[in-house]
Protein backbone atom coordinates (compact mmCIF):
# COMPACT_ATOMS: atom_id res chain seq x y z
CA UNK A 1 0.00 0.00 0.00
CA UNK A 2 1.05 3.13 -0.83
CA UNK A 3 1.83 5.64 1.95
CA UNK A 4 -1.86 8.15 1.22
CA UNK A 5 0.46 11.24 2.44
CA UNK A 6 2.05 10.65 -1.17
CA UNK A 7 -1.64 10.50 -2.80
CA UNK A 8 -0.31 13.98 -4.98
CA UNK A 9 1.90 11.45 -6.79
CA UNK A 10 -0.72 9.38 -8.86
CA UNK A 11 -2.91 12.05 -8.83
CA UNK A 12 -4.74 13.71 -11.47
CA UNK A 13 -5.03 17.78 -11.08
CA UNK A 14 -7.26 20.02 -12.83
CA UNK A 15 -7.41 23.54 -12.90
CA UNK A 16 -10.12 25.89 -12.45
CA UNK A 17 -11.14 29.39 -12.49
CA UNK A 18 -14.29 29.78 -10.38
CA UNK A 19 -15.23 32.94 -11.91
CA UNK A 20 -15.74 30.96 -15.21
CA UNK A 21 -16.79 27.52 -14.07
CA UNK A 22 -20.26 27.72 -12.79
CA UNK A 23 -22.40 30.77 -11.99
CA UNK A 24 -25.02 29.67 -9.44
CA UNK A 25 -26.85 32.75 -8.48
CA UNK A 26 -27.47 34.54 -11.56
CA UNK A 27 -24.74 37.19 -11.45
CA UNK A 28 -23.01 35.96 -14.62
CA UNK A 29 -19.88 35.57 -12.43
CA UNK A 30 -19.15 31.63 -11.34
CA UNK A 31 -18.63 31.18 -8.09
CA UNK A 32 -18.20 28.39 -5.12
CA UNK A 33 -21.60 26.77 -5.15
CA UNK A 34 -21.59 26.43 -8.70
CA UNK A 35 -18.34 24.72 -8.39
CA UNK A 36 -19.88 22.63 -6.01
CA UNK A 37 -22.66 21.60 -8.24
CA UNK A 38 -19.93 20.56 -10.61
CA UNK A 39 -18.00 18.18 -8.47
CA UNK A 40 -20.06 15.33 -9.87
CA UNK A 41 -19.04 16.16 -13.41
CA UNK A 42 -15.09 16.53 -12.08
CA UNK A 43 -15.66 12.87 -10.54
CA UNK A 44 -17.01 11.58 -13.21
CA UNK A 45 -14.26 13.06 -15.64
CA UNK A 46 -11.86 11.38 -12.38
CA UNK A 47 -9.66 14.18 -11.06
CA UNK A 48 -8.31 13.88 -7.70
CA UNK A 49 -7.43 16.96 -6.82
CA UNK A 50 -8.86 20.86 -8.05
CA UNK A 51 -6.17 23.91 -8.03
CA UNK A 52 -8.56 27.11 -8.03
CA UNK A 53 -7.28 30.35 -8.49
CA UNK A 54 -7.40 33.11 -6.64
CA UNK A 55 -10.50 33.78 -4.58
CA UNK A 56 -9.22 36.23 -2.67
CA UNK A 57 -11.09 39.80 -2.74
CA UNK A 58 -9.05 42.00 -5.08
CA UNK A 59 -9.56 44.82 -7.22
CA UNK A 60 -8.59 41.85 -10.32
CA UNK A 61 -6.10 44.06 -12.12
CA UNK A 62 -4.43 40.41 -12.13
CA UNK A 63 -7.60 38.16 -12.35
CA UNK A 64 -7.11 38.02 -8.39
CA UNK A 65 -3.37 37.65 -8.70
CA UNK A 66 -3.80 41.20 -6.90
CA UNK A 67 -4.75 40.32 -3.38
CA UNK A 68 -6.45 43.14 -0.94
CA UNK A 69 -7.88 40.59 1.98
CA UNK A 70 -5.63 37.23 2.85
CA UNK A 71 -8.60 36.34 4.87
CA UNK A 72 -11.47 36.14 3.12
CA UNK A 73 -13.55 35.02 0.10
CA UNK A 74 -14.25 38.08 -2.40
CA UNK A 75 -17.90 37.81 -1.94
CA UNK A 76 -18.52 37.36 -6.13
CA UNK A 77 -17.49 34.13 -5.27
CA UNK A 78 -19.60 33.56 -2.24
CA UNK A 79 -18.45 33.05 1.32
CA UNK A 80 -15.62 31.25 3.71
CA UNK A 81 -18.68 29.08 4.31
CA UNK A 82 -19.51 28.16 0.67
CA UNK A 83 -15.85 27.25 0.63
CA UNK A 84 -15.82 25.04 3.77
CA UNK A 85 -18.70 23.56 2.04
CA UNK A 86 -17.10 23.41 -1.17
CA UNK A 87 -14.25 21.62 0.75
CA UNK A 88 -16.66 18.94 2.11
CA UNK A 89 -18.61 17.78 -0.47
CA UNK A 90 -15.36 17.43 -2.47
CA UNK A 91 -13.95 15.30 0.29
CA UNK A 92 -16.77 13.53 0.18
CA UNK A 93 -16.47 12.49 -3.25
CA UNK A 94 -12.29 11.81 -2.81
CA UNK A 95 -12.08 15.78 -4.45
CA UNK A 96 -9.13 17.30 -2.89
CA UNK A 97 -8.68 21.30 -3.12
CA UNK A 98 -5.52 23.16 -3.42
CA UNK A 99 -5.40 27.56 -4.05
CA UNK A 100 -3.41 30.12 -5.09
CA UNK A 101 -1.35 31.18 -2.23
CA UNK A 102 0.04 34.45 -3.56
CA UNK A 103 3.53 34.45 -1.34
CA UNK A 104 5.39 37.18 -3.38
CA UNK A 105 2.91 40.52 -3.44
CA UNK A 106 -0.32 42.21 -2.80
CA UNK A 107 -2.46 44.54 -4.47
CA UNK A 108 -1.35 48.11 -3.89
CA UNK A 109 -5.76 48.26 -3.02
CA UNK A 110 -4.20 45.83 0.36
CA UNK A 111 -4.31 48.00 3.55
CA UNK A 112 -0.80 46.65 4.10
CA UNK A 113 0.07 48.92 1.43
CA UNK A 114 -1.82 51.26 1.81
CA UNK A 115 -0.20 52.25 4.85
CA UNK A 116 3.03 51.86 3.70
CA UNK A 117 2.54 54.07 1.21
CA UNK A 118 1.01 56.44 3.26
CA UNK A 119 3.83 57.57 5.31
CA UNK A 120 7.77 56.66 5.59
CA UNK A 121 7.70 56.24 9.18
CA UNK A 122 4.44 54.10 9.08
CA UNK A 123 5.22 50.71 10.80
CA UNK A 124 4.59 49.18 7.50
CA UNK A 125 6.55 51.02 5.35
CA UNK A 126 8.85 47.93 5.62
CA UNK A 127 6.38 45.40 4.46
CA UNK A 128 7.59 46.55 1.21
CA UNK A 129 10.70 47.05 -0.78
CA UNK A 130 11.36 50.51 -1.39
CA UNK A 131 14.30 52.81 -2.61
CA UNK A 132 15.44 56.31 -3.00
CA UNK A 133 16.31 54.86 -6.26
CA UNK A 134 15.12 52.78 -9.34
CA UNK A 135 19.10 51.66 -10.08
CA UNK A 136 19.08 48.73 -7.58
CA UNK A 137 18.42 44.95 -8.94
CA UNK A 138 18.82 45.98 -12.53
CA UNK A 139 19.93 42.03 -13.15
CA UNK A 140 16.01 41.19 -12.57
CA UNK A 141 14.32 40.72 -16.20
CA UNK A 142 10.57 42.17 -16.19
CA UNK A 143 8.30 39.82 -16.52
CA UNK A 144 5.11 41.69 -18.27
CA UNK A 145 7.07 42.82 -20.97
CA UNK A 146 4.06 43.59 -23.18
CA UNK A 147 3.05 46.35 -20.13
CA UNK A 148 6.10 46.93 -17.69
CA UNK A 149 8.92 49.35 -18.32
CA UNK A 150 10.45 48.97 -14.78
CA UNK A 151 10.27 46.90 -11.84
CA UNK A 152 10.44 50.14 -9.72
CA UNK A 153 7.58 52.42 -9.77
CA UNK A 154 7.61 55.84 -8.55
CA UNK A 155 5.36 56.77 -5.54
CA UNK A 156 4.85 60.46 -5.38
CA UNK A 157 3.62 61.34 -1.54
CA UNK A 158 6.19 59.77 -0.22
CA UNK A 159 9.19 60.38 -2.61
CA UNK A 160 10.52 56.72 -3.16
CA UNK A 161 10.03 53.79 -5.43
CA UNK A 162 8.24 50.77 -4.91
CA UNK A 163 9.61 47.20 -6.28
CA UNK A 164 6.96 45.02 -8.42
CA UNK A 165 8.01 41.64 -10.61
CA UNK A 166 4.52 41.95 -12.15
CA UNK A 167 2.12 44.86 -12.70
CA UNK A 168 3.02 47.53 -10.38
CA UNK A 169 -0.24 47.61 -9.14
CA UNK A 170 1.16 44.52 -7.05
CA UNK A 171 3.81 45.98 -5.20
CA UNK A 172 6.07 43.06 -3.73
CA UNK A 173 6.36 42.05 -0.07
CA UNK A 174 9.44 42.59 1.63
CA UNK A 175 10.63 39.13 3.05
CA UNK A 176 13.46 40.28 4.75
CA UNK A 177 11.07 41.32 7.31
CA UNK A 178 10.67 38.38 9.42
CA UNK A 179 6.93 40.31 10.33
CA UNK A 180 6.00 39.71 6.47
CA UNK A 181 7.76 36.20 7.19
CA UNK A 182 5.08 35.61 9.81
CA UNK A 183 2.27 37.13 8.23
CA UNK A 184 2.24 34.95 5.51
CA UNK A 185 2.81 31.54 7.51
CA UNK A 186 -0.20 32.66 9.06
CA UNK A 187 -2.18 32.92 6.15
CA UNK A 188 -1.25 29.55 5.58
CA UNK A 189 -2.63 28.21 8.39
CA UNK A 190 -5.83 30.29 8.03
CA UNK A 191 -6.73 28.10 5.33
CA UNK A 192 -5.28 25.07 6.15
CA UNK A 193 -7.32 25.28 9.49
CA UNK A 194 -10.34 25.72 6.60
CA UNK A 195 -9.87 22.39 5.37
CA UNK A 196 -7.09 23.09 1.96
CA UNK A 197 -5.76 20.46 1.49
CA UNK A 198 -2.52 22.57 0.21
CA UNK A 199 -1.31 25.52 -1.64
CA UNK A 200 -0.36 26.47 -5.23
CA UNK A 201 2.65 28.68 -4.40
CA UNK A 202 2.49 31.28 -6.86
CA UNK A 203 5.57 33.00 -8.26
CA UNK A 204 8.10 31.87 -5.69
CA UNK A 205 11.71 32.81 -7.63
CA UNK A 206 11.19 35.93 -6.95
CA UNK A 207 10.56 36.40 -2.75
CA UNK A 208 13.94 38.31 -1.96
CA UNK A 209 16.19 40.63 -4.17
CA UNK A 210 20.07 40.98 -3.48
CA UNK A 211 22.69 43.15 -6.09
CA UNK A 212 24.58 41.57 -8.20
CA UNK A 213 21.99 38.56 -9.01
CA UNK A 214 19.16 38.60 -11.24
CA UNK A 215 16.83 38.33 -8.27
CA UNK A 216 15.57 34.58 -8.55
CA UNK A 217 15.95 31.33 -7.18
CA UNK A 218 17.75 32.79 -4.18
CA UNK A 219 19.34 31.02 -1.04
CA UNK A 220 17.29 32.75 1.30
CA UNK A 221 13.97 31.82 -1.02
CA UNK A 222 14.64 28.36 0.12
CA UNK A 223 15.30 28.93 3.91
CA UNK A 224 11.75 30.70 3.54
CA UNK A 225 10.10 27.86 1.66
CA UNK A 226 11.45 25.22 3.56
CA UNK A 227 10.27 27.09 6.67
CA UNK A 228 6.71 26.97 5.11
CA UNK A 229 7.40 22.99 4.73
CA UNK A 230 8.14 22.08 7.93
CA UNK A 231 5.25 24.33 9.85
CA UNK A 232 3.34 22.22 7.34
CA UNK A 233 4.60 18.74 7.90
CA UNK A 234 4.32 19.90 11.55
CA UNK A 235 0.65 20.42 11.35
CA UNK A 236 -0.80 19.43 8.59
CA UNK A 237 1.05 16.30 7.33
CA UNK A 238 -0.40 15.46 3.83
CA UNK A 239 -1.26 18.86 2.87
CA UNK A 240 0.85 20.10 -0.30
CA UNK A 241 2.92 22.73 -1.63
CA UNK A 242 3.13 22.75 -5.55
CA UNK A 243 5.57 25.27 -6.81
CA UNK A 244 5.14 27.67 -9.34
CA UNK A 245 8.39 27.99 -10.65
CA UNK A 246 9.04 28.62 -14.47
CA UNK A 247 12.69 27.86 -14.63
CA UNK A 248 14.96 25.25 -16.16
CA UNK A 249 14.72 22.09 -14.56
CA UNK A 250 18.17 22.21 -12.81
CA UNK A 251 16.92 25.59 -11.52
CA UNK A 252 13.55 24.04 -10.27
CA UNK A 253 15.51 21.08 -8.62
CA UNK A 254 16.34 23.01 -5.38
CA UNK A 255 12.77 23.68 -4.57
CA UNK A 256 12.42 20.28 -3.64
CA UNK A 257 15.08 20.54 -1.62
CA UNK A 258 15.86 16.99 0.31
CA UNK A 259 12.23 16.17 0.31
CA UNK A 260 11.86 18.75 2.41
CA UNK A 261 10.76 21.90 0.49
CA UNK A 262 8.34 21.43 -2.08
CA UNK A 263 5.66 18.42 -2.52
CA UNK A 264 5.68 19.08 -6.60
CA UNK A 265 7.12 21.45 -8.72
CA UNK A 266 5.44 22.44 -12.61
CA UNK A 267 7.63 21.25 -14.98
CA UNK A 268 7.79 24.33 -17.48
CA UNK A 269 10.19 23.19 -19.86
CA UNK A 270 8.80 19.84 -21.12
CA UNK A 271 5.50 21.60 -21.96
CA UNK A 272 6.37 24.05 -25.12
CA UNK A 273 8.20 20.72 -25.82
CA UNK A 274 5.56 18.75 -26.47
CA UNK A 275 4.26 21.45 -29.40
CA UNK A 276 7.28 21.37 -30.71
CA UNK A 277 7.14 17.78 -30.80
CA UNK A 278 3.75 17.80 -32.49
CA UNK A 279 4.84 20.46 -35.18
CA UNK A 280 8.34 19.38 -36.38
CA UNK A 281 6.87 15.30 -35.87
CA UNK A 282 10.05 14.95 -34.13
CA UNK A 283 10.61 13.94 -30.02
CA UNK A 284 14.07 14.54 -30.06
CA UNK A 285 13.39 17.86 -27.97
CA UNK A 286 11.06 16.64 -25.34
CA UNK A 287 13.53 13.39 -25.00
CA UNK A 288 16.86 15.97 -24.30
CA UNK A 289 14.64 18.48 -22.08
CA UNK A 290 13.53 14.88 -19.94
CA UNK A 291 17.43 13.57 -20.05
CA UNK A 292 18.54 17.22 -18.59
CA UNK A 293 15.86 16.81 -16.25
CA UNK A 294 17.24 15.59 -13.16
CA UNK A 295 16.01 12.97 -10.69
CA UNK A 296 14.21 14.19 -7.56
CA UNK A 297 13.78 12.87 -4.11
CA UNK A 298 11.45 10.09 -3.72
CA UNK A 299 8.33 12.02 -2.05
CA UNK A 300 8.29 14.57 -4.42
CA UNK A 301 6.26 14.70 -8.03
CA UNK A 302 6.66 16.90 -11.21
CA UNK A 303 3.57 18.46 -12.61
CA UNK A 304 2.85 18.41 -16.26
CA UNK A 305 0.33 20.43 -18.30
CA UNK A 306 -0.57 21.29 -21.69
CA UNK A 307 -2.35 24.29 -21.02
CA UNK A 308 -3.08 26.74 -18.00
CA UNK A 309 -4.76 29.97 -17.32
CA UNK A 310 -1.85 32.19 -18.41
CA UNK A 311 -0.07 32.31 -22.36
CA UNK A 312 1.49 29.27 -23.22
CA UNK A 313 4.97 30.49 -21.89
CA UNK A 314 8.16 30.56 -24.22
CA UNK A 315 10.34 31.46 -21.55
CA UNK A 316 12.05 27.98 -21.44
CA UNK A 317 13.33 27.84 -25.23
CA UNK A 318 16.03 29.26 -26.58
CA UNK A 319 15.60 32.29 -28.20
CA UNK A 320 15.72 30.64 -31.86
CA UNK A 321 12.80 28.05 -30.71
CA UNK A 322 11.00 31.10 -29.60
CA UNK A 323 10.72 32.90 -33.35
CA UNK A 324 9.85 29.67 -34.37
CA UNK A 325 6.68 28.57 -32.00
CA UNK A 326 5.55 31.94 -32.82
CA UNK A 327 5.71 31.33 -36.28
CA UNK A 328 4.29 27.97 -35.68
CA UNK A 329 1.21 28.84 -33.35
CA UNK A 330 1.28 32.29 -33.13
CA UNK A 331 0.48 33.25 -36.51
CA UNK A 332 -1.44 36.29 -36.05
CA UNK A 333 0.77 39.14 -33.53
CA UNK A 334 -2.52 39.54 -31.15
CA UNK A 335 -1.75 35.61 -30.54
CA UNK A 336 1.19 36.68 -28.53
CA UNK A 337 1.74 38.14 -25.56
CA UNK A 338 5.02 38.93 -23.37
CA UNK A 339 6.76 35.71 -24.00
CA UNK A 340 4.21 33.48 -25.15
CA UNK A 341 1.27 33.14 -26.81
CA UNK A 342 -2.49 33.05 -25.81
CA UNK A 343 -4.44 30.06 -26.95
CA UNK A 344 -5.73 27.48 -25.60
CA UNK A 345 -5.31 23.96 -26.42
CA UNK A 346 -7.91 22.74 -29.10
CA UNK A 347 -7.04 25.86 -31.46
CA UNK A 348 -3.37 25.58 -31.00
CA UNK A 349 -3.94 22.04 -32.81
CA UNK A 350 -6.02 23.35 -35.41
CA UNK A 351 -8.93 21.63 -33.13
CA UNK A 352 -7.37 18.27 -35.19
CA UNK A 353 -8.95 15.47 -32.84
CA UNK A 354 -6.05 12.87 -33.78
CA UNK A 355 -3.51 16.04 -32.64
CA UNK A 356 -5.63 16.73 -28.90
CA UNK A 357 -5.72 13.16 -28.01
CA UNK A 358 -1.87 13.13 -28.87
CA UNK A 359 -0.75 15.83 -27.00
CA UNK A 360 -2.46 14.02 -24.12
CA UNK A 361 -1.62 10.95 -24.30
CA UNK A 362 2.04 13.01 -23.72
CA UNK A 363 0.76 14.47 -20.79
CA UNK A 364 -0.85 11.38 -19.11
CA UNK A 365 2.37 9.23 -19.70
CA UNK A 366 5.35 10.98 -19.05
CA UNK A 367 6.57 11.22 -15.75
CA UNK A 368 4.71 13.35 -13.24
CA UNK A 369 1.13 13.86 -12.38
CA UNK A 370 -0.99 15.46 -15.09
CA UNK A 371 -3.01 18.91 -14.59
CA UNK A 372 -5.95 19.52 -17.00
CA UNK A 373 -7.01 23.38 -17.65
CA UNK A 374 -10.81 23.01 -17.18
CA UNK A 375 -12.41 23.00 -20.49
CA UNK A 376 -9.56 21.42 -22.26
CA UNK A 377 -11.29 18.23 -21.97
CA UNK A 378 -13.86 18.94 -24.16
CA UNK A 379 -12.23 20.88 -27.18
CA UNK A 380 -12.65 24.69 -26.05
CA UNK A 381 -11.72 27.35 -27.84
CA UNK A 382 -10.31 30.84 -27.06
CA UNK A 383 -11.80 34.58 -27.52
CA UNK A 384 -8.55 36.47 -29.07
CA UNK A 385 -10.73 39.62 -29.00
CA UNK A 386 -10.56 39.78 -25.02
CA UNK A 387 -7.39 41.32 -23.88
CA UNK A 388 -4.45 40.05 -22.28
CA UNK A 389 -5.23 36.23 -20.79
CA UNK A 390 -9.17 36.63 -20.92
CA UNK A 391 -8.98 35.49 -23.57
CA UNK A 392 -8.33 31.33 -22.15
CA UNK A 393 -10.73 32.31 -19.23
CA UNK A 394 -13.83 32.50 -20.62
CA UNK A 395 -17.18 30.63 -19.44
CA UNK A 396 -17.03 26.79 -19.29
CA UNK A 397 -19.62 25.58 -22.34
CA UNK A 398 -21.68 23.36 -20.04
CA UNK A 399 -24.44 22.53 -23.26
CA UNK A 400 -25.95 24.76 -25.98
CA UNK A 401 -28.46 26.62 -24.26
CA UNK A 402 -27.97 30.54 -24.05
CA UNK A 403 -24.89 32.14 -22.06
CA UNK A 404 -23.62 28.23 -22.59
CA UNK A 405 -25.89 26.67 -19.29
CA UNK A 406 -22.92 28.56 -17.30
CA UNK A 407 -25.55 31.07 -16.05
CA UNK A 408 -29.00 32.42 -16.36
CA UNK A 409 -27.76 35.99 -17.22
CA UNK A 410 -25.44 37.45 -19.48
CA UNK A 411 -21.74 35.94 -18.01
CA UNK A 412 -19.11 38.40 -17.10
CA UNK A 413 -17.11 37.68 -20.47
CA UNK A 414 -17.91 37.02 -23.82
CA UNK A 415 -18.21 33.63 -24.63
CA UNK A 416 -16.11 31.55 -27.06
CA UNK A 417 -17.55 32.63 -31.18
CA UNK A 418 -17.29 30.36 -34.26
CA UNK A 419 -16.50 26.76 -34.42
CA UNK A 420 -15.39 25.99 -30.98
CA UNK A 421 -17.91 27.91 -29.02
CA UNK A 422 -20.37 26.66 -27.36
CA UNK A 423 -23.02 25.83 -29.47
CA UNK A 424 -20.47 23.03 -30.66
CA UNK A 425 -18.33 22.09 -28.14
CA UNK A 426 -20.00 21.71 -24.91
CA UNK A 427 -20.05 19.29 -22.02
CA UNK A 428 -23.81 18.10 -22.17
CA UNK A 429 -22.87 16.55 -26.47
CA UNK A 430 -19.87 14.90 -25.19
CA UNK A 431 -20.76 13.33 -21.84
CA UNK A 432 -22.74 10.26 -22.89
CA UNK A 433 -20.91 10.00 -26.64
CA UNK A 434 -18.30 7.51 -26.19
CA UNK A 435 -16.79 8.68 -29.01
CA UNK A 436 -16.37 12.17 -27.40
CA UNK A 437 -13.23 13.62 -26.79
CA UNK A 438 -14.50 13.88 -23.39
CA UNK A 439 -14.97 10.22 -23.17
CA UNK A 440 -11.38 9.52 -24.89
CA UNK A 441 -9.75 11.84 -21.85
CA UNK A 442 -11.47 9.91 -19.16
CA UNK A 443 -10.47 6.06 -20.38
CA UNK A 444 -6.78 7.59 -20.36
CA UNK A 445 -7.33 8.72 -16.89
CA UNK A 446 -9.20 5.70 -15.86
CA UNK A 447 -6.27 3.87 -16.99
CA UNK A 448 -2.77 6.09 -15.89
CA UNK A 449 -4.69 5.54 -12.45
CA UNK A 450 -4.91 1.98 -12.78
CA UNK A 451 -1.20 2.08 -13.05
CA UNK A 452 1.07 3.11 -10.38
CA UNK A 453 3.99 2.85 -12.92
CA UNK A 454 2.51 6.47 -14.73
CA UNK A 455 3.21 8.22 -10.98
CA UNK A 456 6.58 6.41 -10.42
CA UNK A 457 9.75 8.75 -11.55
CA UNK A 458 11.14 6.07 -13.80
CA UNK A 459 11.06 6.00 -17.66
CA UNK A 460 13.30 4.95 -19.90
CA UNK A 461 13.57 6.02 -24.00
CA UNK A 462 13.44 2.83 -26.47
CA UNK A 463 15.24 3.42 -29.98
CA UNK A 464 12.81 2.52 -32.74
CA UNK A 465 14.94 3.63 -35.79
CA UNK A 466 12.12 6.39 -36.33
CA UNK A 467 12.33 9.97 -34.96
CA UNK A 468 9.26 10.35 -35.61
CA UNK A 469 8.13 7.91 -32.89
CA UNK A 470 8.09 9.01 -29.08
CA UNK A 471 8.67 5.76 -27.43
CA UNK A 472 9.49 4.67 -24.03
CA UNK A 473 9.02 2.27 -21.09
CA UNK A 474 7.10 3.50 -17.62
CA UNK A 475 7.46 0.44 -15.18
CA UNK A 476 6.47 -0.32 -11.48
CA UNK A 477 7.08 -3.42 -10.03
CA UNK A 478 6.22 -6.04 -12.56
CA UNK A 479 3.95 -4.15 -14.43
CA UNK A 480 5.09 -2.68 -17.00
CA UNK A 481 3.98 -0.57 -19.98
CA UNK A 482 5.23 0.39 -23.81
CA UNK A 483 4.46 4.00 -24.66
CA UNK A 484 4.05 4.75 -28.64
CA UNK A 485 3.39 7.91 -30.05
CA UNK A 486 3.57 9.11 -33.27
CA UNK A 487 3.96 12.63 -33.82
CA UNK A 488 3.69 12.77 -36.97
CA UNK A 489 0.83 13.17 -39.83
CA UNK A 490 2.19 10.25 -42.01
CA UNK A 491 1.86 6.58 -41.34
CA UNK A 492 5.25 5.68 -39.58
CA UNK A 493 6.37 2.07 -39.18
CA UNK A 494 9.77 1.38 -36.72
CA UNK A 495 11.12 -1.26 -35.77
CA UNK A 496 11.58 -2.17 -31.74
CA UNK A 497 14.80 -3.94 -30.34
CA UNK A 498 14.35 -8.07 -30.09
CA UNK A 499 13.25 -7.82 -26.39
CA UNK A 500 10.57 -5.76 -26.32
CA UNK A 501 9.12 -7.90 -29.37
CA UNK A 502 6.56 -10.11 -27.76
CA UNK A 503 2.81 -9.95 -26.46
CA UNK A 504 0.93 -7.05 -24.88
CA UNK A 505 -2.07 -5.42 -24.11
CA UNK A 506 -3.59 -3.24 -25.83
CA UNK A 507 -4.85 -0.76 -22.89
CA UNK A 508 -7.08 1.10 -24.70
CA UNK A 509 -8.78 -1.68 -26.99
CA UNK A 510 -8.36 -4.46 -24.15
CA UNK A 511 -6.94 -6.87 -26.63
CA UNK A 512 -3.76 -9.15 -26.94
CA UNK A 513 -1.22 -7.05 -29.37
CA UNK A 514 1.62 -8.52 -30.58
CA UNK A 515 4.73 -6.88 -31.53
CA UNK A 516 6.71 -8.36 -34.26
CA UNK A 517 9.00 -7.45 -36.26
CA UNK A 518 7.53 -4.11 -38.14
CA UNK A 519 5.12 -1.65 -36.55
CA UNK A 520 3.33 0.87 -38.30
CA UNK A 521 1.26 3.53 -36.60
CA UNK A 522 -1.51 5.60 -37.84
CA UNK A 523 -0.63 9.29 -38.49
CA UNK A 524 -0.77 11.00 -34.71
CA UNK A 525 -1.62 7.94 -33.33
CA UNK A 526 -0.60 6.08 -29.84
CA UNK A 527 -0.68 3.27 -28.11
CA UNK A 528 -0.47 2.11 -24.35
CA UNK A 529 0.33 -1.69 -24.11
CA UNK A 530 1.01 -3.48 -21.09
CA UNK A 531 3.69 -6.11 -21.50
CA UNK A 532 2.38 -10.13 -20.41
CA UNK A 533 4.78 -11.65 -19.08
C1 LIG B 1 0.29 33.56 -12.30
C2 LIG B 1 -0.16 34.68 -13.18
C3 LIG B 1 -0.02 35.98 -12.39
C4 LIG B 1 1.40 36.15 -11.80
C5 LIG B 1 1.46 37.23 -10.79
C6 LIG B 1 1.70 33.90 -12.01
O1 LIG B 1 2.73 33.29 -12.42
O2 LIG B 1 0.16 32.31 -12.92
O3 LIG B 1 -1.46 34.49 -13.62
O4 LIG B 1 -0.30 37.04 -13.24
O5 LIG B 1 1.81 34.98 -11.16
O6 LIG B 1 0.81 36.84 -9.62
Amino acid sequence: MMDTTLWYKNAVFYEISVRAFKDSNGDGRGDLRGLTEKLEYLQTLGVDCIWIMPIYPSPLKDDGYDIADYYNVDKTYGSLDDLKELIEAAHQRSIRIVMDLVLNHTSDAHPWFQASRSDRNSPYRDYYVWSDTNQKYKDARIIFLDTEISNWTWDEKTGQYYWHRFYASQPDLNFDNPKVQEEMLNVARFWLDLGIDGFRADAVPYLFEREGTNCENLPETHIYLKKLRSFMDEHYPGRILLCEANQWPEDVRPYFGDGDEFHMGFHFPIMPRIYMALKKGRFEDMAEIMRRTPPIPENCQWCTFLRNHDELTLEMVTPEERQWMWEQYAYEPRMKLNLGIRRRLAPLLDNDRRKIELANSLLFTLPGSPIIYYGDEIGMGDNLDLPDRNGVRTPMQWDDSPNAGFSINEPYSELVKGKLGYQNINVASQIDDPDSLFNSIKRMIAIRKKHAAFGSSQMEWIETGNPAVAAYIRQHEEDTMLILNNLSGSAESMMLPKKFQQNYLDLFAQQKYIIAENLTLQPYSYLWLQMQR
